[in-house]
């Protein structure tokens, strides 16, 4: 599927296994997300530009390369989004962070926003939106509706998991907006639920059902 890399590292998919079952405790849960969001990093972030260096090494002066250009984004969509952040940043601790909050209108599944910030020169770095289920599309849309209108320019999304008509959904709108995911589910239940998926995220994550 054009824009969509699904990320088959086999500790992704034994990890995803791991999270999929139904009788994995709060604390299971919480912990195989975290690391789940690490490895995707490391996979989102693989062809980051790199530069040059002048260093000293204990015995010599050196040309070593780094990371260019300003710090990235890591733009959770709250909640289920805040379960890849920790794993994330432990592998990019300098990165920024944009709270997006968005909830989903249970009756029409439309994407409500009720809280954004983000850094002012978000227009100058690589944004990363985390959002683990890419179910309809909307709340994806909706996220890049609101990340481009506050001047983010490259923006990559990671999931867990998604559909193939949240996928299209989402190109239809942001044909520049790459995909990162450790599945794609075929199904979406009447609410919205990917199946066979996780369950809902947050829930399982912060134990409020
Ligand atoms: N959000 C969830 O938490 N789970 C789904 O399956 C879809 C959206």
């Amino acid at each position: 599927m054009q824009g969509v890399t699904i990320v088959d590292h086999p500790l992704v998919q034994h990890k995803l296994t791991l999270l999929r079952e139904k009788s994995r405790s709060t604390k299971s849960f919480r912990q195989l997300f975290s690391e789940i969001g690490m490895l995707l990093c490391y996979e989102v972030t693989r062809d980051l530009p790199l530069v040059p260096a002048e260093i000293e090494t204990p015995l010599a002066r050196m040309q070593s390369p780094v990371l260019a250009g300003k710090k990235l984004v890591l733009a959770p969509i709250v909640r289920a989004g805040m379960g890849f952040l920790d794993g994330m940043l432990s592998l990019v601790p300098s990165a920024r962070v944009a709270h997006i909050g968005l909830y989903r209108e249970p009756r029409t599944l439309v994407a409500v926003e009720y809280f954004f910030k983000a850094p002012d020169d978000i227009a100058e770095r690589l944004v990363l939106v985390l959002h683990p289920m890419l179910a309809t599309g909307n709340s994806a849309v909706a996220a890049v509706d609101r990340l481009k209108e506050s001047g983010a320019k490259t923006i990559r999304i990671v999931c867990l998991l998604a559909t193939s008509r949240g996928i299209e959904k989402l190109r239809a709108h942001h044909p520049d907006v790459h995909v990162w995911t450790a599945a794609i589910d075929p199904e979406l239940d009447a609410q919205g639920y990917i199946v066979p998926g996780v369950g809902d995220v947050g829930d399982r994550m912060y134990g409020t059902k």
